[in-house]
């Protein structure tokens, strides 16, 4: 695991933007596994910008998200296909039809997930995978448990994943309880991980997640097993290391 130390949200942004260019660049057809959220929010803006300079092509580039909320359709201003539009695939030239998020408004979860994972298992692995990282420690919204969970499946969210989340939404009411989210091991089969994370909210997670055990109790510690890992961390989520 390498991990990049970043002045502050903005730099963290720009820093990953660069290693997310030079796999488009390198690859111009790579698959990317996306994430939604915060975190990523500054580096897609950075890379509109690249885009708008006229120093990156995403018409062929592909790509799978992470996860969506159970119960949100793709116009729904929360859902998470709303967000990627909003922030990256309307902003830039990637093609619609090579996009795929979970879709929220399945008539049958459990095909819905068989359906996601079967497309990530045949895939072999995104080239790359962004990820985020929750206060509790969840990637995707793989939420602290006794077991990691392998496979696309339906998470029931944890509580303070609802409270951290209402910020977007009316009330905590209004905050769907159910998402689909990739699995560890969808996760795991990418071939490279980039994790963005900010701010000192996060610095308990990160200490535990790259600094501790590995334990499905925080379901991000599992990069510490994978062999290509960079995280771009701002100094505020570093700020625990080493206490
Ligand atoms: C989002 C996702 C989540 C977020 C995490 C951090 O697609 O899978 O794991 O990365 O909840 O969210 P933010 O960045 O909003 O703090």
């Amino acid at each position: 695991m390498r991990i990049i130390r970043a002045k502050d949200y903005d730099d963290m942004s720009k820093k990953a933007a660069e290693i997310m260019a030079a796999q488009i660049n390198l690859k111009p057809d790579c698959l990317l596994g996306l994430a939604t959220g915060s975190s990523p929010e500054g580096m897609y803006a950075e890379l509109v910008k690249k885009y708008e300079a006229g120093m990156l092509d995403f018409s062929k580039v592909r790509s799978y998200n992470l996860d969506e909320y159970v119960g949100l359709p793709k116009d729904n201003d929360q859902s998470y296909f709303y967000f990627m539009n909003h922030h990256l695939f309307s902003k830039v030239n990637m093609n619609i039809e090579n996009t795929v998020l979970p879709n929220g408004i399945a008539e049958d979860p459990t095909v819905e997930c068989e359906q996601y994972n079967a497309m990530i298992e045949a895939s072999g692995g995104a080239d790359l995978q962004l990820l985020g990282i929750g206060h509790n420690g969840h990637i995707g919204f793989n939420e602290p448990d006794d077991h990691f969970t392998l496979g696309t499946h339906v998470v029931d969210l944890a509580p303070s994943t609802i409270e951290a989340n209402s910020r977007y939404f009316a009330s905590y009411d209004d905050v769907p309880k159910q998402a689909f989210s990739m699995g560890i091991k969808n996760i795991m089969d990418a071939k490279m991980i980039l994790l963005v994370v900010s701010g000192e909210g996060k610095a308990d997670a990160v200490n535990k997640a790259f600094f501790g055990p590995v334990t499905p109790e925080v379901p991000g510690s599992i990069l510490q097993l994978h062999k290509n890992v960079v995280v771009v961390a701002d100094e505020a989520a570093l700020s625990q290391v080493g206490k």
